[in-house]
């Protein structure tokens, strides 16, 4: 075989090797082999004095041109072959599964209570605002009209970290909070409807009571504010959460930052309101009201005069309406929660039943 043939038939070889080529690693390998230093095309360029002169300089372009032709056949396949692969791997799995598995955990009953209660007030145009659960006496007694020494204290089982600072025993510092935040400082009248959820401390613990628990505050601050006015707000609200036909009624409490204080129960949502069950034809007193008919679920009242003074607003010109309610006791009540301590068990048997499905969020 003269070299005009041998560079023919090298281009033969490797057309024949490429089109079998499936891997990169295998068109890498046919590169070294013809290109490389030791490869096809320089042994041949090596070989160029076994010819005439004359013929030599034609040779020698033919061998170049062939080398670019082999390395552009080499580039080819080597795209070719990244395609294929890319392809390969798109169709070795459904690009259009989902991301994560459908999701599978429950949004506990404490929560969805206060995000409830927290949406029908927002609705209604209070505004929701957050405070520090480590609190001062200040704002946790002294503003709300809880006299240093005064008896009214021992209501709330307080958990002190320093003195004069607590974990806060209610919500009800952010009343004072929020208003001491919106004094007008031309002396007008300030409005404000806020809301404050959030977590309060007690040193308590039984079955009714756990040294942390859940509480929504609402306080409206404004010009004319009566007692039927939270009332309004109070029973909107607790036929929103229980249903239409639910009942609100006051009783006569008391609370140091409000006067007149009073405790709200809410008609039984087991018997509504009659006191008594039908099972199986047969009547039984109700136990979850306890036959009464009715519920306790809140404190509230018309801001104190001396809570206004303390922050600074006038008790003539300004009234409001504030009121203070239990998460947990309102999610013990919905769902038919017996203990109370259930709720911060981690306990999945008892998680699981408020499973939504397969949703991201209850509607
Ligand atoms: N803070 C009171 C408590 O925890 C509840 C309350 C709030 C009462 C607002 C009246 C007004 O018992």
């Amino acid at each position: 075989m003269n070299l005009r043939e041998t560079l023919d038939s090298l281009k033969q070889t490797l057309n024949n090797e490429l089109s079998q080529a499936v891997s990169l690693e295998k068109v890498e390998k046919l590169r070294i082999e013809f290109l490389g230093r030791k490869g096809s095309i320089s042994e041949l360029m090596s070989r160029l004095q076994e010819l005439p002169k004359e013929e030599r300089p034609a040779f020698g372009q033919a061998v170049n041109a062939a080398k670019e032709e082999i390395t552009s056949a080499l580039e080819a396949k080597k795209n070719e072959v990244l395609e294929q692969q890319e392809k390969d791997f798109l169709e070795s799995f459904d690009c259009t599964m989902q991301s994560r598995l459908p999701w599978q955990g429950s949004v506990h009953p404490i929560n969805t209570v206060m995000e409830d209660i927290c949406r029908i007030l927002n609705d209604f145009g209070f505004e929701t605002v957050v405070g520090p659960e480590v609190e001062t006496d200040y704002y946790n007694f002294e503003t709300l009209n809880f006299p240093h020494d005064h008896p009214a204290r021992d209501m709330q089982d307080t958990l002190f970290i320093a003195d004069k600072v607590l974990l806060r025993t209610h919500t009800s510092p952010m009343q004072i909070r929020a208003m001491k935040e919106r004094t007008r400082s031309d002396g007008s009248i300030p409005h404000l409807a806020i809301i404050a959820p959030g977590k309060v401390y007690r040193r308590d613990s039984d079955l009714t009571h756990t040294p942390m628990f859940h509480q929504v505050e609402a306080l409206l601050v404004g010009e004319k504010i009566a007692l039927t006015h939270l009332r309004g707000i109070l029973s909107a609200l607790c036929k929103s959460l229980f249903g239409e036909e639910t009942k609100v009624r006051f009783r006569p409490s008391f609370f140091p930052f409000t006067e007149p204080s009073l405790e709200a129960d809410v008609t039984c949502m087991k018997c509504g309101g009659a006191g008594q069950v039908e099972v199986d034809g047969e009547t039984n007193s109700c136990r979850i009201c306890k036959s009464t008919g009715w519920l306790e679920i809140l404190g509230s009242g018309m801001v104190d005069p001396a809570v206004f003074e303390a922050v600074g607003y006038d008790p003539k010109k300004v009234s409001g309406f504030a009121f203070g309610l239990g998460v947990e006791r309102i999610a013990m009540l919905k769902y038919g929660i017996s203990d109370l301590r259930m709720n911060f068990e981690n306990d999945v048997r008892f998680l699981s039943q408020f499973e939504m499905g397969n949703s991201w969020r209850r509607t």
